[in-house]
Order: C-alpha cells, then sequence, then structure tokens
C-alpha cells in the first residue's frame, strides 16, 4: 500500500479528531500573556492547563532577562552543537547552578526533555543490560526504552511487588550476560498526580543491584523543602544516580537538564546523541534559566503560593464530593464517570459557559468510562480563580449526574462511534 494513502486512511490516535476537534479540542489557541486568565476563542477564560507552577512565566525580571539577552545576543548565538561550537560560559554556569540546586555533583543541558530522555537512556544502556521501567511512564521514556537493544520489562505503575518481580527476572538476565540494571520512573506521574515511589525503589537498592533514572519534570520547583523535587520529598534524593527535569514546567521556558555524579556526567555528556548532533541551547533560554533558578532559589513564597492554592482547591474538590485519585501531588486530576462524548460536551460547556480552560483525558490514556477532569494549579491563580471553579463543578456535576450532557451528546449530529 502507497505510504500516503495509509496515512490517509488511518491518521493515528490523535489525528482521528482532526477533523471533528482542530482549533478546539486539540491545537486550540490560548492568547494573551500567560497566566490565569487568558483568551480562547475571543472570550476570557480561567486557564487550569498550564505547568507554570510558579508563575515564572510572566514575571518581570524574567521577562527582562530573556529579552536582555535576546537583544544582548539573539536567538542564534551560540552556533553548533555544544561539543563543536556552542559552548559558552553561562551553560557552564547554569550546569553548576542547577546541579547544586537538586544536591548532585554535575549537570548537563539539554535543548528539550523528550529527545534528552530519549537520549539520556539510549546513553546509560548496552545491549547487555536489562531496563525496568513503570508502565504509566511519559512517552518521551517509552521511545527512550525502544532504542535499547536488550532486555526490558514494565512494572505496574507503583507496585513495589511487580517491580520486585522484574528485577528478579531482570537480575537472572544480567548474571548470564554480565550486564547491568536500569529501573526508571517518575518523580510525579503528570496525568493522575501520584508521586513514583521513589524511597521504596531506594530502599531495594540493598537487596538488587541497579541504577535508577528519575523524570521529574512535575517535581522540580514544586516538591522538597528547596523545590529540588520527589526525591528531597521523599528524602532519598542521593540514592537517585540520574535525575532528570525539563524546563517546560516550574522553569516556564524549554531546554533540560540531567544530573548527577560528575563522572557519570562526564561520560553521558560525550554520548547524548541529541545533544552531540543538535544546537546549543540560545543564550535567552540559558541567560533566561539563570534568571528563573535565582528567583526559586530566593523566593520560597512562590512554592508556599503554589501550595497554599493547591490545598484550596484540593480540599474544595473533596469538600464537594469529588474524587481526585491518589494524586499527592500540585497535579489536580478529577475522576468522573463517563464516556469521551460526554466528555468532550462537558469540555465546551466548560469552556463555553462557566469560561474555564482545563485538560480533559479520557480512554485510552485512561480506563473506559472514566474521565478526568486535570487541573494544574499555579502560584498566580487567586482565591476568585478557585472559587469560582470551585462553585462552577458543583454545578456540573450534578448536571452530569441528572444526564444533562448525555442527552446533549445524543442530540450532537457527531457520529462517534468510530472514536
Ligand atoms: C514527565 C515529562 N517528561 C518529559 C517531558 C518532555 O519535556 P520537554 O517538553 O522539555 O520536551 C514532559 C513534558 O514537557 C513531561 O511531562
Amino acid at each position: 500500500m502507497d505510504i500516503f494513502e495509509r496515512l490517509r486512511q488511518n491518521p493515528g490516535p490523535l489525528g482521528q479528531f482532526a477533523d471533528y476537534g482542530e482549533g478546539y479540542y486539540v491545537f486550540p489557541q490560548l492568547k494573551g500573556e500567560i497566566g490565569p486568565e487568558m483568551e480562547f476563542q475571543g472570550k476570557k477564560v480561567i486557564t487550569w492547563s498550564i505547568n507554570d507552577y510558579l508563575g515564572l512565566a510572566n514575571h518581570p525580571e524574567v521577562r527582562k532577562a530573556d529579552a536582555d539577552a535576546a537583544a544582548q545576543y539573539g536567538m542564534a548565538y551560540p552556533m553548533g552543537a555544544r561539543a563543536m561550537s556552542g559552548q559558552t560560559d553561562y551553560h557552564a554556569q547554569l550546569e553548576v547552578e542547577l546541579a547544586e540546586f537538586v544536591q548532585k555533583e554535575a549537570a548537563y543541558l539539554m535543548n528539550f526533555g523528550y529527545q534528552g530522555m530519549v537520549s539520556t537512556i539510549d546513553a546509560l544502556v548496552s545491549k547487555n543490560d536489562v531496563i525496568v521501567y513503570d508502565i504509566d511512564s511519559h512517552a518521551c521514556i517509552v521511545d527512550g526504552v525502544r532504542l535499547h537493544m536488550g532486555k526490558r520489562f514494565t512494572f505496574q505503575h507503583n507496585d513495589m511487588e511487580s517491580l520486585e518481580k522484574n528485577l528478579k527476572r531482570a537480575q537472572r538476565i544480567t548474571e548470564q550476560t554480565g550486564g547491568g540494571i536500569l529501573v526508571i520512573t517518575e518523580g510525579v506521574f503528570g496525568m493522575r498526580g501520584m508521586q513514583g515511589k521513589l524511597k521504596e525503589i531506594c530502599d531495594l537498592k540493598s537487596t538488587y543491584d541497579f541504577r535508577l533514572l528519575v523524570d521529574d519534570a512535575h517535581g522540580f520547583g514544586t516538591l522538597g523543602q528547596t523545590g529540588a523535587g520527589a526525591g528531597e520529598e521523599q528524602g532519598c534524593q542521593d540514592q537517585i544516580d540520574v535525575y532528570f527535569s525539563t524546563f517546560a514546567k516550574s522553569m516556564a521556558g524549554f531546554g533540560a537538564f540531567i544530573a548527577g555524579d560528575k563522572d557519570i556526567i562526564r561520560v553521558l555528556k560525550y554520548n547524548l546523541r541529541s545533544q552531540i548532533f543538535a544546537k546549543s541551547l540560545t543564550m535567552p533560554m540559558v541567560i533566561g534559566g539563570l534568571k528563573r533558578l535565582d528567583l526559586i532559589r530566593k523566593n520560597p513564597e512562590l512554592k508556599n503560593k503554589l501550595w497554599s492554592n493547591v490545598n484550596k482547591i484540593q480540599k474544595g474538590l473533596k469538600d464537594r464530593g469529588f474524587n481526585l485519585g491518589d494524586s499527592n501531588t500540585c497535579v489536580t486530576p478529577i475522576y468522573l464517570e463517563g464516556t469521551p462524548i460526554e466528555a468532550t460536551v462537558l469540555a465546551r460547556e466548560m469552556r463555553e459557559v462557566y469560561g474555564i480552560f482545563i485538560s480533559v483525558v479520557v480512554y485510552p490514556v485512561i480506563p473506559k468510562g472514566m474521565i478526568i477532569f486535570r487541573i494544574i494549579p499555579t502560584a498566580s491563580h487567586t482565591d476568585e480563580h478557585i472559587e469560582y471553579t470551585l462553585n462552577s463543578f458543583a454545578e456540573i456535576k450534578d448536571k452530569l449526574a441528572a444526564g444533562y450532557y448525555t442527552k446533549i451528546a445524543h442530540d450532537l449530529d457527531i457520529d462517534f462511534t468510530q472514536y
């Protein structure tokens, strides 16, 4: 079959929604300054779907640092990959400061978290090694594991019994190959908001020989006393062998980094193919990154405000009878029972009637019959935003229970049977 013909016939899990939902449910455009109030399709909405946890995206000092660096260096400098012609003192300085912040000896910058994680996994393992990773891992981990030439096993999400079973399987293999074991999990699972059980995983190190790689995209800046993440929160940061975070969340930018022992970071920096064969991070993001980190370090009140908002909205939702699952982080999932059609109708009503912009997650990301509305509180949300949103959710809950959205869904002229 012609490749293009196949693509036209099967546009993929997200592509199938293109005709119906593009511009609204997929690729929606939020306009205005990043913050808790933005514009969607000409209307003001309260945004609960942006990972600007600490509210740094529009912090005046951040905007100024980014703009000054762009004026001084442009968006090109330094040209080339770090290893070829893309090195600057600022890149090195940001690495030193990031390492110190996450309590590791050394760090290395990466252009994007996704590619960075793929390459980190690729650089860490050889074909004799075995990877054991949480089944709910982010796509960047899944895709990194796909490059691995040796064995890989998943363990059930956050299930230590399943992890141990798979460590035993891995051990039997490495005894024959002479390789090692790499365990990979996340500090915070971004869809449902559970922390990875890092402490319990680290405790298994006394029984099994393995190295631990943690994707702490949502934990960096939000968890732990100093904001060093889920490992600090659980008291085991020193046992995370390779720590990873993106700048796309608390750092409100783009880029990422890994951190760990000096000698290992040094080897990785010579072997991360996504960095060796790609252009260095631009100066606005590096100098802007230093400014963001400085603000995070010097203003613990940002994290305190974030958590005060998280606690208010999570308590408010629970008091109103909502099921938030097992979230023990800022990520606030609201579990409702319903079909993807009802979820679509609900999301539209949230935006059009209540002016609330929120992500909705349905099957196959979560089991059939469930809908998750995922709220991401930030330090910039106010009590008014929270109160208004809580009251709106209480109203839609009653309407959902009364079958209101099922009726609208049936009246809609959309053939959802194919989805
Ligand atoms: C858990 C997790 N890991 C990795 C990434 C990818 O990071 P980036 O956006 O920098 O590619 C994301 C999303 O940003 C994420 O949520």
